[in-house]
């Protein structure tokens, strides 16, 4: 048996009627870039997501680009996040001229860890508009990343940031449907960025991405910024970017969209299946927080001789994979950025993590087989 970690052409075939016909329509008018379909889906998407905006760009890294780039135009704060997650994270800070601030996860949700970060910036003296100040970096916002499809605690994020003045970009980007308190992810923060990169579980045939927010003022100006800072055509208020979002990728989102619930229902199936069955392994596996839906972008489990196993899965057809081997704070690019809280959690995790197939188009047969394989490691 041969089980990958994402399965682009099952999910394709699913929409394909649909997505074929709608791409007619669009080679018809040809109008390519942020014509009808992206409008509308930038609509459907937002609501969805219990959101007033929602602003189409090239990628998840850009739409963190343009919210931070929004928010903190003069650069150089300091700029919150944890240290195990996406590259993109971090790199998106610092494109725009600030300063990463690495904070550890909790070890159940593998979202940031609250309390060392409230401990932290307890101890720090602030300036007169609040910001706390750390060695001579302002700190201005905050980066909490719904992990693995899993919502970091956001009430307690937005309690911290009411205390200290910080802003809130949702890092979404694994997130699409997760629930917090009832609450969809990608509402919580001033902005919110979420990638439609090709392995998540909303997904286009490429690279695309959506900021959302509910602040009309900021999403004007992101749209601006999508499009080189125009106003009208060769008339630039900003300097901006070159991130539009296309029809083509916006046709196969809207298809997706419409099965989204769907498919993180049976990723939900999966998982229930999958912490059932294996639960008297010498594993450590996600804790389900019972105000929370997560939406299982990845599935990942703890445990000893990770490498081994790893290996072993692989020997037999299963596409595993560990997300993430290398913390952020200890890549070569961004060692020398400030680490404020001990990385006890993060460094242990990136060591004995490893992450199993979970898609919506898995067969019974294969999750099982993925069960009994697991479970034979352990004989
Ligand atoms: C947590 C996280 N943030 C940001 C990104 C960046 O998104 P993109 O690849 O669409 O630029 C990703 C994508 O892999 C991600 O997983």
């Amino acid at each position: 048996m041969n089980i990958p970690m994402v399965d682009i052409k099952r999910q394709f075939l699913e929409v394909k009627d649909e997505v074929y016909r709608e791409w007619e329509n669009v080679f018809e008018k040809m109008q390519l870039m942020l014509g009808e379909n992206v409008r509308a889906f930038e609509e459907e998407f937002s609501s969805y997501c219990g959101c007033r905006y929602g602003i189409g760009v090239n990628s998840g890294t850009d739409a963190l680009v343009l919210s931070i780039h929004a928010l903190i135009p003069e650069g150089s704060a300091g700029v919150i996040t944890p240290s195990f997650t996406f590259f993109a994270t971090p790199e998106s800070i610092v494109l725009t001229n600030n300063i990463p601030v690495f904070v550890d996860i909790e070890p159940e949700t593998l979202t940031i860890d609250t309390e060392k970060l409230s401990s932290f910036l307890s101890s720090l003296e602030r300036n007169r508009k609040g910001h706390p100040v750390y060695k001579g970096i302002t700190i201005k916002a905050i980066i909490p990343v719904h992990l693995f499809g899993n919502p970091a605690r956001m009430d307690r994020i937005i309690e911290i940031s009411r205390e200290y003045n910080l802003k809130i970009i949702e890092d979404s980007a694994q997130s699409h449907g997760a629930e917090y308190k009832g609450k969809k992810t990608g509402c919580f923060g001033d902005a919110s960025a979420f990638s439609f990169y090709m392995s998540k579980n909303l997904s286009a045939i490429g690279d695309a991405g959506m900021i959302t927010t509910n602040n009309e003022e900021l999403a004007e100006k992101m749209m601006r910024l999508r499009i080189h800072g125009q106003i009208e055509k060769y008339r630039h208020r900003d300097i901006g970017y070159n991130s539009r979002l296309d029809e083509i990728q916006a046709v196969v989102l809207r298809a997706k969209l419409k099965r989204l619930e769907k498919w993180n229902k049976r990723r939900n199936d999966i998982a229930r299946i999958y912490l059932k069955k294996l639960k008297d392994l010498p594993i450590e596996l996600p804790h389900i927080l019972h105000d929370s839906k997560q939406v299982w972008h990845m599935f990942w489990l703890k445990c000893r001789e990770r490498d081994k196993l790893l290996e072993y899965l692989r020997d037999n057809g299963i596409g595993a994979a560990v997300h993430y081997p290398l913390p952020c704070h200890l890549q070569k690019p961004l060692k020398d950025y400030p680490v404020v809280t001990d990385m006890e959690i993060t460094e242990k995790t990136s060591q004995n993590i490893l992450c199993i197939p979970i898609h919506q188009h898995m067969e019974d047969n294969e999750v099982f087989y993925i069960i009994e394989t697991l479970r034979k490691f352990y004989k």
